[in-house]
Parts: structure tokens; sequence; C-alpha cells
């Protein structure tokens, strides 16, 4: 059995990551070691059959080098100091990273296995130790579009991104949740009475909204009722970062052998944990919806397709109705007025689940 260190394991994803391993009886497969940045030495949690031990000192070298394999899930600042100092120092282990920093090395693949097992068994035979998860949104999109990009039929694709307060962190859904509750709290009296002005209580809502006294220190400004249309750090060439991230990931992720453009907007909203995605894509040929649907439902066993039916739609293709789980639909689907190898697609997906914790849980058990 292979000792796994874990680094994070408390945060938001890690926490995600846990209960997707018990769920899965993945603790079963391997010797966990659990690690703290800030409370070594203090009971070690009890996953699986797992229990007893101490929390390991997550800056000791020296207890990292002991490990066949280490997941993190502590952010980029821990990867940017310890993942050097920890090859510097010959340790030939496992490296598996929810964290961005590592992601476009050359000696790392970013996983994704329903869409690019064939790229990670290729870098597992030629002996590489470095694994990354892909950003939420890329990863998404190719859970659900997958069945387009095997067949080689996307010449280029523009996406406009929904996303959640999750993709900022868990203080951020704190935030928008009290912002939420301050603004409903705000015009209580008034929304209980049916006699009141909808344009007074949308007065006061926006008056609230503007006076800077929503709590508003992680987001910076306020999300309830409205949007934040960025995303990450401003680049220079007038994209955000999440933006980049769409056209540089995605074809890493797929290794394709000529790049495919993917641009777009990425656009915060009040949702709390799925992102969704708004979808033109230009096809290399005339494909018929029909053959469309079959092939993006038989990519992979989470890629479900909704019909482009209203009912259906507004029931099973909503952060609502997807949260929480693996599938990641894809609906909306039909030809636009530009032409008939024009097509539109609207996904949604748990930004937890597949957008973070889940490829990394599934890499984890292939090498253990
Ligand atoms: N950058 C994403 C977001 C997180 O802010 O929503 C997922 O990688």
């Amino acid at each position: 059995m292979k000792n796994v260190g874990f680094i994070g394991w408390r945060g938001m994803v890690g926490s995600v990551l846990m209960q997707r391993m018990v769920e899965e009886h993945d603790f079963n497969a391997i010797r966990p070691v659990f690690f703290s940045t800030s409370q070594l030495g203090q009971p070690a949690p009890a996953f699986g059959n797992h229990t007893g031990g101490t929390l390991q000192d997550a800056y000791s070298l020296e207890a990292l080098k002991a490990l066949d394999i280490i997941v993190t899930c502590q952010g980029g600042d821990y990867t940017n100091e310890i993942y050097p100092k920890l090859r510097e120092s010959g340790w030939q282990g496992y490296w598996i990273d929810a964290a961005s920093s590592l992601r476009m090395k050359d000696d790392a693949i970013i996983v994704l296995d329903p869409v690019n097992q064939h790229v990670i068994t290729e870098g597992l035979n030629k002996g590489v130790k470095t694994f990354v998860g892909g950003n939420c949104t890329v990863s998404l999109m190719l859970m659900s579009l997958g069945g387009l990009f095997a067949e080689d039929l996307v010449e280029w694709v523009s996406v406009a991104t929904y996303q959640a307060a999750s993709g900022g962190g868990a203080r951020h859904m704190r935030e928008l949740l009290a912002q939420m509750g301050a603004l409903h709290h705000y015009v209580a009296d008034e929304l209980a009475n049916p006699a009141s002005a909808i344009l007074d209580i949308e007065r006061k809502v926006t008056a609230l909204a503007r006076n800077g006294d929503l709590p508003v220190d992680n987001f910076g400004v306020p999300l309830a009722g409205s949007l934040i249309p960025w995303i990450d750090k401003q680049l220079e060439n007038g994209q955000s970062r999440e933006e980049w991230k769409g056209q540089a990931e995605t074809n890493k992720i797929l290794n394709t052998p000529s790049l495919i453009p993917v641009d777009g907007l990425c656009v915060r909203i009040g949702a709390l944990r799925c992102h969704s995605q708004a979808f033109t894509i230009k096809l290399k040929k005339d494909v018929s919806i029909s053959s469309i649907e079959t092939l993006l439902a038989a990519h992979n066993p989470w890629a479900k397709v909704v019909p482009n039916d209203r009912d259906i739609t507004m029931r099973e293709l909503t952060p609502a109705a997807v949260t929480g789980t693996l599938s990641t639909p894809v609906g909306r689907l039909r030809k636009l007025n530009m032409g008939n190898d024009f097509l539109s697609a609207f996904t949604v997906g748990d930004q937890l689940l597949w957008g973070a914790a889940e490829p990394l849980r599934r890499l984890l058990r292939q090498l253990a």
C-alpha cells in the first residue's frame, strides 16, 4: 500500500475530496498521512477504516519525503514554497495538486481522465510525476462537451460563463449569503405588506447595495442582486486570467495537435457552487443535432443531454438541480441563425466535484 500524504484536507475542496474518497472507499487502498500547516501533533482525522496517528508538519521536508504520493488542496502559496524544495531534494513521488501554480509546466499533466486518459497514461509511461487539476470552467466544459472534442468537430469555442461564489472560496460563499440576507432584511417589512410598491422596495435595495453597508471584503463589490463581469487578475491583452485559462488549459488537457481557439467572458453570479456556461461553437462541419446529442451522451457517464425543451431545461439544467451531484448536463442544443455549423449549448456542473476534487480523487485511485 502506498503512503499518501494529504495537505489542505480541511478546506472546501479538501473536504469534498475527503467526502468523495469515503463514499468510494478509496481509503481502503492507501495508507493516509494527514498534514497540517498549523496544528501538528493534534489527533489525525478518521476517514475510512483509518484511525489514530497525529497531524504531521506540512512544512517538514523530511516528513513529506517519506511519502509515495502527496495530494494537496492547500493552495498555490504552499505549492510554490514546498514543491520546488521537495523536487530539488530528489523526492521522486507523485504530486497531485488542486492549485493552478504548476498547471502549465511542461512536466505536469492536467488531469481529467474521462477526457484525457490517453494523455495521463502516456505521461505515466514516460515517468511524469506531477498531476494538477484543471480550472473548474475548463474541466466542466470538457466533461459536458467532450464528445465534440473527441470527434475533432470543434473549430473554435466562444463562451460566456456564469460562475458560482464557491470558485472564489469559502469566505466568498459566506459573503454572498450575508449580502443576500442583508438585502432581504432591509426590506422585510415592505415585502410582508402586499400593498407596498415594488419600485420603492427596489429603490431601498439598490440604495443599500450602493451605500457601502453590505459586506464586500472578499468580492470587493456587491454580488447579491448583481453580477461581476471579471474573475481573477487583469492581463495586459484585456482578458481576465480566468478567460486566458480557457484556451491554454483546454488545449493542454486535450494535447491538441493544432490550437483550438477558446475565448469569451467570465462572469461571477450569485450561484453557490455550480458553474454554468453558454457556448457558441463553430463546428468543422454540419452535423445533425441528433448525432451531436448521441456523441455527447456517449462520451462519458456524467455528460447527460437535456432535451431542448422549456420545462425539462428549467427543471434539469440549473445550478439548483445539479449542485452536489456528479452530473455535468448539457442542453439548449440547437443550430444558430449564423449557419448550420454554429451550435449553441448550455452546460452546468458542480465546481467542487468535477470542477475540483473528482479528477484528483480519480487520479489518486489510479496511482494507488
Ligand atoms: N477560478 C475559478 C473561479 C475557480 O473563480 O470560479 C475554479 O478553478
